[in-house]
């Protein structure tokens, strides 16, 4: 008798840990149960892959969803619909919130907001301060938390920690990887009158310099080879970091974003204006070319859309008023597809750097890979749809992207989560029931 399944995706080609391979998938209970043979008369709901390539759910690890406190640029509803829409199944969101994520009750607002809104699967960052700096240790252990970040330069919101005594306190403070901001605040206040006198967005990397970066990035493995705690570093932007991270592969992980590997300084800052402002910034070719380098050389664990929201009207905002940050959780794989596309990564390294690389940067329990006893986690992609990124496909509520008139060829066509398919076409499916992610480290707690 043909085996049952709740759901069975037949004939695809399918990223397995044996590599891609035409094979069939059976999920039980939202789980992978099966990869292999189906006969797909067993029952059940079948997805028929035949032309697609199924990956591993992909994870956005680096998200700014604005709620509590600026629902106007984003919710948790419309920016998890958002990332459903571009082929994402697991967000962890930043703590830059209004009030910011740095207790307990902040934490456990977000997780019941995010009950039955959120369309994919999440996490929380609890944000460290000098106030709860000794309490990090047992809120970093609380279950849906996926860390601590940490932000050593000022950015949108209010979270910062900039002395060295501080960060120890912090680093020594808990054990899991700790996600880092790097710019290095006193040099910021210093070079500040650049950007006032300049009045344009162009000024924002000489502001914002390879020097910040570097000095900061270097400072915190300095203090986390002291501390003995282990590190990941946001948004990586410049070639001296990572000379640097490539000697602290032990200690460190490191993240790029797909603004930092697409756009270039400063056409971009001419074609887009204050559109282009994020921070860290974006950079020159030199600095583009380190950071797809350091992807094929390895040293990048992981890629992170670093979305952040702002609405046009504030992006109008004479600089250096303007806001700083981009939308991206959609944008984020057809991106990645387009640049696959382009010769300049390989599907395994896409897969690497979006599921499993995250996976194993945060320790997420069953995500990440394609494996029996996962999650039934899938982000299912047509490689040669064509299409170009349009404002009528964003979800996000700041309505607006830095990538729209981009033609694109690979599209996520299907995402499922837990063996539900919540997005088909284009389009989100039943309703949102997204669930907080697991991590191994934390399992007793969430037992
Ligand atoms: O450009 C940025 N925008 N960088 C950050 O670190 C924060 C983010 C935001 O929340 O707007």
């Amino acid at each position: 008798m043909a085996e049952t399944f709740d759901l069975a995706i037949i004939g695809g080609q399918c990223w397995t840990p044996e590599g891609l391979q035409e094979v069939d998938i059976g999920v039980r209970a939202g789980r992978i149960a099966k990869i292999g043979s189906i006969d797909p008369h067993g029952g059940g709901a079948i997805i028929k892959g035949e032309g697609l390539t199924i990956l591993p759910g992909v994870i956005d690890s680096q998200v700014h969803f604005r709620e509590p406190g600026a629902p106007h640029k984003e919710d948790l509803e419309t920016g998890t619909r958002a990332a459903v829409l571009g082929g994402v199944t697991t967000v962890f969101e930043m703590p830059n919130t209004q009030p910011p994520t740095t207790d307990a009750t902040q934490l456990a607002d977000k997780l019941a907001r995010a009950k039955g809104r959120a369309w994919c699967d999440h996490a929380f960052f609890i944000g460290a301060a000098a106030e709860n700096a000794r309490e990090l240790a047992e809120l970093e252990r609380l279950p849906g938390c996926c860390g601590v970040k940490i932000f050593m330069g000022s950015s949108t919101g209010s979270l910062l920690v900039p002395d060295d005594d501080t960060l120890r306190t912090v680093l020594r403070s808990g054990r899991r990887r700790a996600a880092i901001h790097a710019e290095d605040e006193p040099r910021l206040k210093e070079r500040a009158a650049i950007a006032q006198a300049s009045g344009s967005p162009l000024a924002h990397p000489e502001w914002r310099d390879v020097e910040t970066a570097r000095r900061a990035t270097a400072r915190i493995l300095r203090l986390a080879r002291e501390t003995g705690r282990r590190i990941h570093v946001l948004h990586v932007t410049t070639a001296e970091e990572m000379m640097l991270l490539a000697e602290a592969k032990d200690i460190a992980t490191v993240e790029v974003t797909p603004q930092h590997l697409t756009l270039e300084a400063p056409d971009c800052y001419r074609r887009l204006g204050t559109k282009a402002q994020m921070n860290p910034p974006i950079r020159d070719g030199h600095h583009r070319q380190a950071l797809w380098q350091a992807i094929s050389q390895g040293i990048v664990d992981c890629i992170g859309s670093d979305h952040a929201p702002h609405t046009l009207e504030e992006k109008a905002k004479p600089y250096p008023t303007s806001p700083s940050g981009m939308p991206g959780v959609q944008t984020l794989l057809p991106l990645l597809l387009h640049h696959m596309q382009e010769g300049r990564l390989s599907l395994g390294r896409l897969v690497d750097l979006t599921s499993a690389g995250p996976a194993r940067i945060y320790n997420v329990a069953n995500k990440g890979r394609i494996v029996v006893g996962y999650d039934a986690d899938f982000t299912i992609v047509d490689l040669n749809r064509e299409k170009t990124i349009e404002s009528s496909w964003l979800a996000s509520r700041c309505g607006w992207s830095p990538f729209e008139g981009m033609r694109i060829k690979g599209w996520p066509i299907m995402t499922v989560i837990r063996g539900h398919t919540v997005m088909r076409d284009d389009e989100v499916q039943e309703q949102a029931q997204g669930m907080p992610v697991r991590f191994t480290e934390t399992l007793a707690a969430q037992a």
